[in-house]
């Protein structure tokens, strides 16, 4: 069952001093999200992600188009009562402590003070903020922190369907790897997740499928499967560590069809099919070197940004 349907949505700004100007932010963008999916939302700078999560948040008005979330029109405001939203740059009350935002948006949801106090511990711990942050003025937080808690805050209400804008900015990679956990965690629970982010790797292990966006329009739409292979070859790159690359690199003369070059702390070798990777791995092993990574060259889900970048189009 589709929980987000948007059909033909399109924004444009309006700039300029007397507004005469108009840019195409998003350009006619029709997808749907099923219940219980994690799906990722990409696209390079200025694609259109955040303006498409602010319309369905009902921040900003679409020039044309609809969207509902769960059944009910956008302009349904008391669906948001079901649904929780990072934004991209949260602004908090900076002189509020983390604690006591949370439990203010507890309290926006109505619930009793002792549920309030509850829950934003739980949050608190959930999202990894220390106690002795959480009596601290938010604008003394790190950005790494703020983030945090701006995850908290949308989770406050136990959502059906969570729109994260770049939820990893900011967090160092101990902080990545638990907002990782955290959204597994939502997938477990059944909560639908739309994910904007910038952060292929996060997207490869997180999500179930992904659209990608490029100048407002939706220029793929897949499982992360379909993504990847659209780009592939079958040929394969492989890392390897070496104290003496050269050896390393002697050793791959005879495997036919295999590219070698030194790198500085080893050698990269690429070959053209699956196939070979176990040889190569293994004579990479017997002239003293260390396996590194295996991964598919171009493969991965970089290409789907760089082909025929294109800007959004003023009307
Ligand atoms: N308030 C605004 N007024 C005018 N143009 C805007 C406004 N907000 C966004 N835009 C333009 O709309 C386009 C899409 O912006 P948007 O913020 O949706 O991109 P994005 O995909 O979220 O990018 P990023 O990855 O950098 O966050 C950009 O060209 C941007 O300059
Ligand atoms: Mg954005």
């Amino acid at each position: 069952m589709a929980v987000i349907e948007i059909e033909n949505l399109t924004k444009d700004y309006e700039i300029g001093f007397f507004k005469k100007r108009r840019v195409r932010a998003l350009d006619d963008l029709t997808l749907a999200v099923d219940q219980g999916e994690i799906f990722g939302f990409l696209g390079p700078n200025g694609a259109g992600k955040t303006t498409t999560i602010k319309l369905l948040m009902r921040l900003i008005y679409p020039t044309s188009g609809r969207a509902r979330i769960l059944g009910r029109d956008i302009n349904d405001i008391s669906m948001h009562q079901l649904i929780g939203y990072l934004p991209e740059q949260p602004y908090f009350y900076d002189y509020l402590t983390a604690r006591e935002l949370l439990e203010y948006c507890a309290e926006l949801f109505g619930m009793r003070r002792e549920a309030r106090r509850k829950r934003a511990e739980e949050l608190l711990r959930l999202v990894g903020l220390e106690e002795k942050s959480w009596t601290k003025q938010l604008r003394r937080l790190s950005k790494g922190m703020t983030q945090r808690v701006g995850l908290a805050q949308a989770l406050v209400n136990d959502p059906e369907v969570v729109f994260l804008d770049e939820p990893m900015s900011g967090l160092d990679p101990i902080g990545r790897r638990e907002v990782r956990d955290i959204i597994q965690s939502l997938r477990e629970r059944g909560t639908t997740v739309f994910l904007c982010s910038h952060i292929l790797a996060d997207i490869e292990v997180l999500c179930d499928r992904a659209a990608v966006m490029r100048g407002g329009r939706l220029a793929h739409l897949g499982t992360l499967e379909e993504l990847r292979g659209r780009e592939a070859d079958g040929s394969m790159e492989i890392t390897i560590a070496a104290s003496d690359p050269r050896s390393v690199i002697s050793a791959f003369t005879s495997l036919a069809n295999s590219r070698v070059e030194q790198t500085p702390g080893g050698a990269r070798i690429e070959v053209k099919s699956e196939d070979q990777v176990d040889e190569a791995i293994r004579l990479a092993r017997g002239a003293g070197g260390r396996l590194v990574s295996v991964q598919p060259v171009g493969g991965g889900l970089e290409n789907l940004f760089v082909r025929d970048e294109a800007e959004p189009s003023e009307q």
